[in-house]
């Protein structure tokens, strides 16, 4: 008998809180989150860098080295050569360099391969969060929830996070911002940003953070073998 697949896929644009949320319904779950790198924004502007190596000899490389993803506590953590770079992959310096190589379309299924695996190990379930989990990682997931807010809102959200006040006008040039991006992310040819078909559509712009998380829980109880 085939077992359904405990995975709920949370994808949506920028800063529309698919990382804390997801963190927070895997802990209330007692799952494992793994938040996907979205490595899209460098690509634009670095393509050259990745086209120096082969397809074959970065997934090679990642085969030896290896890149893997390691559960720690309950989240899955990438790990490079045994040294985990979850904090250095995310910097702007990172992902500049790293994202052409991540937006080979080889080297995206081979990352895939390793979310499908990592996902399989776990004992209970995997909450993951990222661009396109729902559309290609994860298509068969049985919870797929595509996170939105206005671009008001996520840029407030984004600014907030610096821990000091917000200015009308940051939020206007950041919310400009976000708008310009989504758009480009929604007509990339790879792994465009759009929900799948079978998406539950969760518009977070006046929900607080807990009422968002308690949405998706209670999604899960409703849809999820338990
Ligand atoms: O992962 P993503 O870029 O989609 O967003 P995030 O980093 O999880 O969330 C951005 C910020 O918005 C975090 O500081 C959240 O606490 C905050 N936030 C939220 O996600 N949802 C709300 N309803 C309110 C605030």
């Amino acid at each position: 008998m085939s077992r359904v697949l405990a995975v709920i896929a949370i994808d949506g644009p920028a800063a529309s809180g698919k990382s804390s949320t997801g963190a927070l319904v895997a802990r209330r779950l007692g799952w494992a989150h793994l938040a996907a790198l979205d490595a899209e924004e460098g690509r634009r502007r670095t393509a050259k860098d990745g086209e120096r190596w082969s397809a074959q000899r970065i997934v090679a490389l990642a085969e030896d080295l290896p890149v893997r993803l390691v559960l720690v506590g309950d989240t899955f953590r990438p790990e490079v050569a045994g040294v985990d770079v979850e904090e250095a992959i995310r910097t702007d310096r990172v992902t500049r360099h790293v994202s052409a190589v991540a937006a080979i379309p080889e080297v995206r299924t081979w990352v895939n391969a390793r979310q499908r695996a990592a996902v399989a190990s776990h004992p209970t379930g995997v909450v993951v969060d990222g661009r396109d989990i729902g559309t290609v990682v994860f298509p068969d997931a049985p919870l797929k929830v595509f996170l939105t807010a206005t671009p008001d809102e996520r840029a407030r959200r984004r600014l907030s996070q610096r821990g000091r006040a917000v200015l009308a006008d940051e939020v206007q040039r950041e919310s400009q911002a976000l708008a310009a991006r989504d758009e480009a992310d929604a007509s990339r040819p790879v792994a465009p940003l759009k929900p799948a078909p079978d998406a539950v559509l969760l518009d977070s712009t006046t929900l607080t953070l807990e009422q968002q998380v308690e949405q998706v829980v209670e999604l899960a109880r409703r849809r999820l073998p338990h």
